[in-house]
């Protein structure tokens, strides 16, 4: 069956931890390497990887580059603009055409339900790069840098502050699966999609949502956050009003635990969701964090070759 990574829980929580092993590994073999060689065992040697970019990035993109050159194949990049899908041609077509000229299809769109429709028609997998929904690659890297750091992620309390958005849903799929604990702070209105919440909490994880920021971070072990304004969403002063308060200070690392980790995906908005002192701090890990999706996604494009 073809292996597509639309969400965590199509890998489940076995394959994502065989994933962070996997990345550990090969990020310390190739320690100190120029960052274009190959991986002496080459992996995915003659494999191909088809990039379709509909909204802006640059570590995905970049990520997702220098991980399949690293396991010995390579890319193409298309976008929405300069493609036949921006003057129409269905997702449907355009996956099946992928499908017999490349191995893997990565994806970042606005709609969720575009990814599902490629994963349908596609025969080769089919990797989500962010939809308005999910990040799942995202987490990946986030969960490699909070291991790599020497947290324990079963039992860990993760404390997520601001808009309830694709990145955090990620989160709380991988709360479910790896069990730990996530406390939403987010002002009302701007609360996530609770299915994410109830899938979790039916796999044991304790997800709570509070309006008290403070609340949330108290005795965290993992400080995290992200934009307030999303890619395809309308800059607005009243969301930005609302989040305020959710602003990740040191006030508020001050009430996680004493080496609590901050994490931000990039990119931020220093004096926005999180001041320069913090995200720039001694706490922070957003530039492993940034680094390892490149190692992240190395271990993604394996499972989804079926290599791991
Ligand atoms: N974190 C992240 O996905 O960054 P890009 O938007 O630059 O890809
Ligand atoms: N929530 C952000 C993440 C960017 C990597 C967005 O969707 O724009």
């Amino acid at each position: 069956m073809t292996r597509h990574f639309l969400n965590l829980s199509d890998a489940g929580g076995d394959a994502i931890a065989a994933m962070i092993a996997d990345a550990i590994d090969r990020k310390a073999a190739r320690a100190a390497w120029p960052k274009g060689r190959v991986d002496a065992d080459a992996p995915l040697a003659g494999h191909a990887l088809a990039m379709i970019f509909e909204k802006n990035s640059t570590r995905t993109r970049v990520s997702f580059d220098m991980a399949i050159r690293q396991l010995g194949g390579s890319s193409l990049i298309l976008d929405g603009g300069t493609s036949q899908l921006g003057r129409g041609e269905s997702i449907a077509d355009t996956a099946r055409v992928l499908s017999r000229m490349s191995d893997a299809i990565m994806i970042r769109t606005d709609d969720h339900a575009k990814i599902e429709e490629m994963a349908h028609y596609a025969t080769v997998p089919v990797i989500n790069g962010l939809t308005d929904l999910s990040h799942p690659c995202q987490i990946v890297a986030d969960l490699l840098t909070v291991v790599e750091h020497g947290v324990a992620l079963p039992g860990s309390q993760w404390a997520w502050l601001g808009d309830g958005n694709n990145v955090l849903h990620s989160i709380v799929e991988a709360a479910g699966l790896m069990r730990f604990d996530v406390r939403v702070a987010v002002p009302e209105g701007y609360e996530p999609d609770p299915a994410f919440a109830a899938a979790a909490q039916a796999q044991g994880a304790r997800i709570t949502l509070t309006r008290d920021p403070l609340a949330a971070a108290s005795d965290a072990d993992i400080i995290v956050t992200d934009t307030w304004i999303s890619m395809g969403q309308a800059h607005a002063d009243e969301k930005l009003a609302a989040m305020m308060p959710y602003q990740v200070t040191p006030a508020l690392m001050a009430r996680a635990k004493p080496g609590a980790k901050f994490l931000h995906c990039l990119p931020a908005h220093r004096g926005e969701e999180v001041v320069a002192e913090v995200i720039d701090g001694p706490q922070s890990l957003i530039w492993d964090e940034a680094e390892n999706r490149i190692h992240a996604q190395k271990s993604v494009l394996l499972w989804a070759l079926g290599k791991l």
